[in-house]
């Protein structure tokens, strides 16, 4: 039976790469994002790739409203809902002393309230089923306060948090992944004017992504190379750690 996948920002960069992927894999994909015509062109693309048809649905992350009804649309469609992967995010680089403040209420309703949202829509037809994932993606960043990260980090590293109160506290009930890419070629990190180690693409993110959806690990975290030195260093006393952070960023390491 084929699987039915919802990715909730799936109209461009690693979403839109993934429902590639999935689509490919043989699940009927389901994206959503805030705007339609990007949704429309990136279901067609993905149509004329696959000769598969995909599905679309305009939502807008900071409205519960908007994800609701189009939760109960998918599930009307198809009668369940297999996977709900929220990739939802957006970015703006800015110094952490002259911080932008409704740009950072913004960042804070999509990123982090829009998970919020999501879990809290989709948890009710997941737990009627009886089965179903939701997958969140976070981010390297959400491991540690990195260098001029906010507001973006910080919400990333609720995700992460999130992410794991609700593998604890839907144990047996919903398989719940957690996704922590580092950089990935996007409109998002286009904005970035600094080098990022490890840049990948956005297919080869979908590939790991789609692997890891499947596997019975909780978190997708890739590069491996960044991922594990990012996991150590957030292991370290402060008093090292801030200095390692510090002298790497002069050095423009990270
Ligand atoms: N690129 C990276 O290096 C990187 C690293 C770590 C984590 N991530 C995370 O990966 C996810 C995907 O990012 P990306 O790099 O692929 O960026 P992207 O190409 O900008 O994709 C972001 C997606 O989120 C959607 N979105 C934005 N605001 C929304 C809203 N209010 N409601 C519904 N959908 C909305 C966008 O569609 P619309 O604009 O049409 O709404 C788009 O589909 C994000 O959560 C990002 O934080 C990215």
């Amino acid at each position: 039976m084929n699987k039915i996948s919802w990715i909730i920002g799936g109209s461009s960069g690693i979403g839109a790469a993934l429902a590639l992927e999935l689509t490919k894999n043989g699940e009927s994909v389901c994206i959503s994002s805030s705007s339609l015509n990007s949704l429309e062109q990136k279901a067609n693309e993905i149509s004329k790739l696959t000769g598969k048809q995909i599905h679309y649905i305009k939502a807008d992350v900071s409205s519960y409203q908007q994800l609701s009804q189009a939760a109960e649309e998918i599930n009307e469609k198809y009668k369940r809902i297999d996977r709900v992967i929220f990739m939802a995010g957006i970015y703006e680089p800015m110094e952490t002393d002259q911080m932008d403040p409704s740009l950072t209420a913004k960042i804070i309703e999509v990123n982090l309230t829009g998970a919020f949202n999501t879990v809290n829509c989709v948890l009710s037809i997941i737990k009627r089923q009886g089965f179903g994932q939701i997958a969140i993606c976070a981010s390297l960043s959400g491991y540690i306060g990195l260098p001029n990260s906010q507001p973006y980090a910080s919400t990333k590293a609720a995700l992460i948090n999130l992410a794991e109160t609700l593998r604890i506290d839907l144990i047996n009930k919903v398989d719940i992944k957690l996704i922590n890419p580092g950089f990935v070629s996007t409109r998002l990190t286009d904005k970035n004017s600094f080098a990022m180690p490890g840049l990948m693409t956005p297919k080869e993110a979908a590939i790991l992504i789609g692997r890891g959806l499947n596997s019975g690990k909780f978190e997708i975290h890739f590069p491996k190379k960044l991922s594990l030195i990012l996991k150590a260093i957030s292991l370290l006393p402060y008093s090292i750690s801030s200095t390692f952070l510090r002298i790497l960023n002069s050095t423009k390491g990270i």
